[in-house]
This record gives structure tokens, sequence and C-alpha cells, in this order.
């Protein structure tokens, strides 16, 4: 039936906070399944960084939404681990799109509707054969309802700051815990209560609390519910 489920790529949904482990698990699952990645919040990071970049303003709705819209921002996958590298106007900018002040900016701009719109096909566009693993805020409720599977992934505040301390630590940045907590939970806020595709589970998702999981558990977990999901596949 054409337009139907059948006919289109599968996609898994990866909602929720930022440090539940999404984009951890969702490389994963990706290369596991041997499926494409959209890491959907590098899209906003890019939008927030382009826009620092020409001295535009984060609230100037409109022009924020045309840069969205022809944002010259391109994912580089390594042959390796399948990761990857983000490139803006052909500069590698991976690393400061990780950086906490970008994503402070990437909430701020996530929550206008024009860049939301703006961003909206560009990300339906990663759905191609054999599959994709969706890692974002909105995946399962806005970008794409008719997910084969739409997981949502949640832990403690205290818990994600932890996480996040590690990974930045990891990367050599210099941060503090208790900055990252209070960073983690006004951006919980913002992203939960804005009006626009807030931060919340869709309807038909199911919801796993990683707290206390190791990675390889919640991999383990999801293979598990999309096997449920999908027999014969
Ligand atoms: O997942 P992340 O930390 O890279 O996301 C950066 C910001 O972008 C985050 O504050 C919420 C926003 N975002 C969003 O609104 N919708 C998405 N699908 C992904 C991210």
């Amino acid at each position: 039936m054409p337009g139907s489920k059948t006919d289109r790529a599968p996609v898994i949904t990866l909602d929720g906070p930022g440090g539940s482990g999404k984009g951890t698990v969702s490389l994963i699952l990706a290369r596991r399944l041997g499926w494409h990645f959209l890491d959907s919040g590098a899209l906003y990071r890019a939008v927030a960084l382009a826009a620092r970049r020409r001295g535009m303003k984060l609230d100037d709705e409109e022009a924020l939404g045309r840069l969205a819209l022809a944002l010259p921002v391109q994912f580089k996958y390594s042959e390796i681990n399948g990761s990857p590298s983000i490139l803006l106007e052909k500069d590698d900018v991976t690393l400061v799109l990780r950086g906490e002040a970008c994503g402070a900016d990437a909430s701020q701009v996530a929550a206008l509707p024009a860049v939301r719109e703006g961003l909206l096909e560009r990300q339906r566009a990663f759905r191609t054969a054999p599959g994709l693993v969706a890692d974002g805020r909105d995946m399962g409720t806005v970008v794409f309802p008719d997910a084969d599977l739409k997981i949502f992934l949640t832990a403690t505040p205290e818990e994600r700051a932890r996480r996040r301390y590690k990974q930045l630590k990891d990367k050599g940045m210099d941060v503090s815990l208790v900055s990252l907590l209070e960073e983690i939970e006004s951006r919980d806020a913002r992203d939960s209560n804005r009006e626009v595709a807030p931060l919340k589970p869709a309807e038909d998702a199911i919801t796993v609390d990683t707290t206390g999981m190791a990675i390889d558990r919640v991999v383990e977990t999801i293979m598990a519910l999309w096997a449920e999901a999908s027999p014969g596949r």
C-alpha cells in the first residue's frame, strides 16, 4: 500500500533529555543494524553556531528559519565506527558543537518554530534503506510519527550530569559537575516547556530508564524490543 509503513525504510526513534545515553546508544544500534544514523541535536547546534559566526541574534526567528533551511552543514561518517564528523561550510566543527555553550544556544534556537520547520525535511531525508536510527527530542512525536519503534530514554538529572562530566573530561574539556547539573536542569525545563515540539514521550513510545544501566544493557534492551516489534525482519 503506497505510503504505508511497509514501503518505507524502517526507523527507530530515540528521544529523551541530554545525557540519557541516546547519542551513544543510537550510534551503537545503527552500527549493529547496519543502518543510517541521524543526530538531530547536531543540526540545532549547527544552526546556533552558524548564527553566532554570522553575528545574528538568537531570537531573530525569520532569519534563523532561513538559515536552518539553507544550512551549509554536512555529516561525514567514519568508515571505522560510523561516528559522524560535522562540517559547517567545510570547517570541521564536531568538537565545538559538543561544547556546553553551543548546547545552550541550540536549546534557544530550537524553541523557534521557523527553525524546527526549516530542519524538518532535511531530517526526513535521512530515512533511506536499509533503515535509520534517529536521535533527538521530537523524532517519535513530530519528525517520524510513523516510526517502527519509538524509545524514550531517561535517567535522573544527577546521573546525566555525571555522564556529561565524564564525556567532556574525556575530551579534555574543563567543566564543573555543579554547573553541568544546573545547565541540564534548566535545559530540561526549556526543552520540555516550549510550545513547539516539547520534549515528551510519544504516546506509543516505550520508556527505558537508564539510571544505573550500562550502555551495553541499554543496547541489548532496545535490540530485544526491536526483535519483538519486527518479527521476521
Ligand atoms: O541532543 P543535543 O544536546 O545535541 O541537543 C541540543 C539542543 O537541541 C537541545 O537543547 C534540544 C534541541 N533539540 C531539539 O529541540 N530537537 C531535537 N530533535 C534535537 C535537539
